[in-house]
């Protein structure tokens, strides 16, 4: 069948689902409820979530929990998280709460900084371009003035330019490194706008310089885009107790835990397949508050997964050790994050979000999603290395299996009240359902 279309964009609403249910479904009023029982009754509402994005036909719902207990430089925060995977609000509820008796989390921002680059092509000799870039280095900052004006009266703009030669990778390719301090704004239009500025007046400029010859003039622009990878703007969250006080269970003995946690996280730093499933029980929590506080997880996403390799293997984002009694676990991330601008004054969950989280600054928001991949990354080991993943996993599933099957609430509440006793696994919830229905 073909399936292309033109001018799909300019549809209406209405008409793209037509289109869409007429080409791609059989059961056509199935399919076209199917979307509309999403949409919300409040008009206005409905009109805000269509424009966020483009050809949009319905929404698609992702559960909103919340975490409570969560002590952070000593203030307590109950912490929003979106994510469709059962027993992660669970887990970093628990691991909350555990550290809530013992003195609860630090978190402290390191650094600040953001990247964007102009890349460019120049065929010339290197030494005089260089002479230009000094040259013109001046210009690029006065150029950008209208666009940095209102960032620099909050205390923020364009911290530096670099001419970095990049030719030993790449023949004739250059960049006009640049970093900048966008304070509560992730600042990804801001820094785009300034180095689109920057292209622009290093190409125009570089036609005016003298020592260049006519061929040298001719400075390709590739492209001009803000870094995703963020290494100089890190956070820091960390959790600290003394070894006897690690354990919360008398099944639990304090030294072999902390010892076995230990040697989890050691694993996880030396073995890159382990370190990807780690990293990702992290991400479970970071990119459930980036999603629920409206920030870009993408970004965010593969910020982080590049820092986990910077020394060109991929490890583990968290460390853990025992030092005289204490234990010590902890993390150092990238997080570029913004409490204004994109969808946080937009989004009516996100702005609920942000006053749950008392409107955090931007730094104070890194320190709070930091805190929540940590917390994950301490209930998931502590599963991993106790009971297994699958005990607590499969009880908070539960509830998943049991609507697959279209549990009444009479069987949900007998066959939860069944696995208080017994161990969940999808197969013994079958058989439960079975057993009920005979
Ligand atoms: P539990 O000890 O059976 O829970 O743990 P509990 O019933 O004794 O309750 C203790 C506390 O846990 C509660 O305190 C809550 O804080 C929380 P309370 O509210 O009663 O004062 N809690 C809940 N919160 C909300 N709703 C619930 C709920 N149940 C408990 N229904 C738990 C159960 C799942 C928390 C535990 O087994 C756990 O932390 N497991 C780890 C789960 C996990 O990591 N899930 C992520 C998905 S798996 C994955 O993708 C990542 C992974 O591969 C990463 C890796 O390999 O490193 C594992």
């Amino acid at each position: 069948m073909n399936t292309s279309i033109s001018g799909f964009s300019k549809l209406s609403k209405s008409e793209k689902i037509d289109w869409i249910v007429t080409t791609y479904f059989t059961n056509q009023e199935d399919a076209k409820n199917t979307l509309k029982q999403y949409w919300n009754s409040d008009s206005k509402l409905q009109q805000l979530h269509d424009e966020f994005i483009e050809n949009t036909i319905t929404n698609y719902y992702l559960p909103f929990g919340v975490a409570p207990n969560f002590l952070i430089n000593g203030k307590l925060h109950t912490i929003p998280m979106a994510i469709e995977e059962s027993s992660v609000v669970a887990a970093a509820s628990k691991a909350a709460k555990f550290w809530l008796d013992r003195g609860g989390f630090k978190a402290e921002v390191l650094s600040t900084t953001k990247i964007g680059q102009v890349h460019f092509m120049f065929h010339g000799n290197a030494e005089t371009l260089k002479q230009f870039f000094d040259t013109v280095k001046p210009k690029l900052f006065a150029d950008a003035k209208s666009i940095t004006e209102n960032m620099e009266k909050r205390g923020g703009g364009i911290l530096d330019i670099e001419l970095r030669n990049k030719t030993k990778d790449l023949d004739g390719y250059y960049q006009l490194h640049a970093t900048f301090e966008t304070l509560d704004a992730m600042g990804a239009n801001f820094i785009n706008s300034c180095l689109e500025q920057f292209a622009t007046t290093f190409k125009r400029e570089a036609m005016l310089f003298e020592n260049f010859s006519e061929a040298e003039k001719q400075i390709e622009i590739v492209m001009s885009i803000l870094s995703n990878y963020v290494p100089n703007c890190i956070v820091r969250a960390e959790v600290s107790c003394p070894v006897k006080e690690l354990s919360d269970s008398k099944n639990i003995d304090p030294e072999a835990f902390a010892q076995k946690f230990v040697q989890a996280v050691n694993i996880a730093e030396i073995e890159p397949f382990r370190a990807v499933t780690h990293n990702k029980g992290i991400m479970n929590g970071i990119d459930a508050v980036v999603l629920a506080t409206g920030n870009d997880f993408r970004a965010v996403e593969a910020g982080v997964h590049a820092y986990a390799s910077r020394d060109g293997q991929y490890r583990s984002l968290t460390h853990a050790k025992v030092e005289n009694g204490l234990f010590t676990f902890w993390m150092e991330i990238p997080l570029a994050l913004g409490t204004v601008g994109g969808l946080t004054g937009l989004h009516p969950l996100v702005k609920f979000a942000m006053e749950l989280l008392h409107n955090p600054s931007a730094k104070e928001l890194m320190e709070i999603v930091a805190v929540a991949g940590l917390a994950q990354n301490f209930a998931a080991l502590r599963s991993l290395t106790t009971t297994g993943i699958q005990e607590g996993h499969m009880k908070m599933h539960l509830m998943n299996i049991l609507n697959q099957f279209n549990a009444t609430d009479k069987e949900k509440i007998a066959i939860i009240h069944h696995f208080k006793t017994h161990v969940v696994t999808h197969r013994a919830v079958v058989e439960a359902i079975e057993a009920i229905r005979q």
